[in-house]
């Protein structure tokens, strides 16, 4: 008999273009609703403003962190970690918590991720069944729409205003759909400070009504914050879990970008009861016990203050230069300038399309993300069902500043023949 090779793979009855003739038939709801394709890497040497990459000067020299844990940690970051983490790890956060406030923060309630998004996937994996719903910002962050989509799960978008997620108008939102016989959303997904993409920081008037309705409507917060510590401007607000008496708040925690996205390691907050639960399905063999340790290297040494110092420097200076280019080459564009964080979102006149605007300005090497990709559904109530096309989402992170000014002239020029 001969054995069938690679190649005879088409001739053969059962092959995967057949299987995925009929892709709901062969694949899990979740991923028979994702797209087919996924965005290519840009370019060589294209003008980033698309992604939240850090600034490869700021990235940090973690050689002699790495040595140690390497050699005097060997027997402890060449094996599995413990799932919920590096004890030392999670007793560092809890009190780095404490120290932001969370005053109740307590290991048992802190548990490591491999980054926040793993952490929200985790959430929704306790949390959702097909059907559920959920409330989030229009717009809202964009990575965390297929996640969510993945688990089936109804939007219920809400706008925001410069104080952040318009309360009264979810206030509203709940109480019509308690008329119509909805169901209850499960929970708030939130960016409070710095949100991306919009950039906007809620105020503490709004933290508190948040609570107070969560409370009232019997729904839990999802908090995720990984701008937190980038803010160069004004003053720190309280976080959602400070203000949270009654453990309804879950909090996603980053090092992703208080030092370098690439080790993945986040953390999450939250009542134990969840927490117990959570840890049982993260399936990975604990998270990676050499960033782990490297990490807590870092931070035992006191390296992380002076760290968070020059962040906040750098990321402040592009901000500027990213506000004063978009002045002078987009002077159409309205914008809140953000305190903190990576981002500005530019709301651009009604006739400019986004998307178009983006495919250009890849033509000329200079990547952004349209702002349609930041709605999880319709965009909300006042947009007539369909998301606002006018905005895009510039990142001030990456680039240098010379680059700011060179990819928003490229973008200014495109723009002005779009007009
Ligand atoms: C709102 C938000 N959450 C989470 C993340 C990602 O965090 P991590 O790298 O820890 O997965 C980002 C990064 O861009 C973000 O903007």
């Amino acid at each position: 008999m001969q054995i069938p090779t690679v190649n005879d793979r088409k001739e053969h009855p059962l092959n995967i273009e057949k299987l995925l003739e009929n892709p709901e038939k062969l694949l899990a709801r979740r991923a028979s609703r994702l797209p087919l394709t996924v965005a290519p890497p840009p370019a060589d040497h294209p003008i980033s403003f698309d992604s939240g990459h850090a600034f490869p000067g700021v990235l940090p020299d973690l050689t002699a962190e790495a040595e140690i844990a390497l050699t005097a940690h060997r027997s402890e970051t060449l094996q599995y970690a413990p799932r919920p983490g590096l004890p030392e790890l999670r007793e560092w956060i809890a009190d780095y918590m404490r120290r932001d406030g969370v005053a109740n923060a307590s290991v048992e309630e802190t548990f490591v991720s491999n980054g926040a998004k793993h952490a929200l996937e985790l959430v929704c994996r306790l949390l959702l069944e097909e059907g559920d719903a959920i409330v989030v910002t229009a717009p809202t962050y964009f990575t965390a729409i297929p996640i969510f989509k993945s688990f089936g799960v109804e939007f219920i978008e809400v706008s925001q205003d410069v104080e952040g997620l318009n309360v009264d108008e979810l206030e509203q939102l709940l109480a019509e759909r308690r008329r119509a016989g909805l169901r209850a959303p499960k929970f708030v997904y939130d960016v409070p400070d710095f949100h991306n993409p919009s950039g906007v920081t809620m105020s503490r008037e709004r933290r508190e009504a948040l609570i107070a309705l969560a409370e009232k409507c019997n729904m839990l917060i999802l908090e995720d914050s990984p701008y937190r510590k980038v803010r160069f401007q004004g003053e720190s607000l309280p976080a959602l879990k400070a203000l949270d008496r009654n453990d309804i708040v879950l909090t996603l925690g980053t090092f992703s970008k208080l030092l370098a996205p690439g080790l993945r390691v986040g953390w999450v907050s939250g009542p134990r009861d969840l927490l117990n639960r959570m840890i049982q399905l993260k399936s990975d063999g604990g998270s990676c016990p050499l960033t782990q340790r490297i990490i807590l290297e870092f931070c035992n040494r006191g390296r992380l203050d002076t760290h968070i110092e020059r962040v906040q420097q750098v990321y402040g200076s592009h901000r500027d230069r990213m506000v004063a280019a978009v002045r002078r080459e987009l002077p159409e564009a309205s914008f809140h300038i953000p305190q903190g964080g990576y981002y500005v979102w530019l709301t651009l006149p009604e006739t400019i399309d986004g998307d178009v605007l983006a495919k250009s300005a890849a033509q000329k090497e200079v990547i952004l993300i349209p702002g349609s990709k930041f709605f999880a559904a319709t965009g909300g109530s006042s947009t007539g069902g369909k998301p606002p096309k006018n905005h895009v989402r510039l990142a001030f992170s990456h680039a240098t500043p010379s680059e700011i000014d060179e990819g928003l002239q490229r973008l200014g020029q495109i723009y002005r023949t779009m007009r």
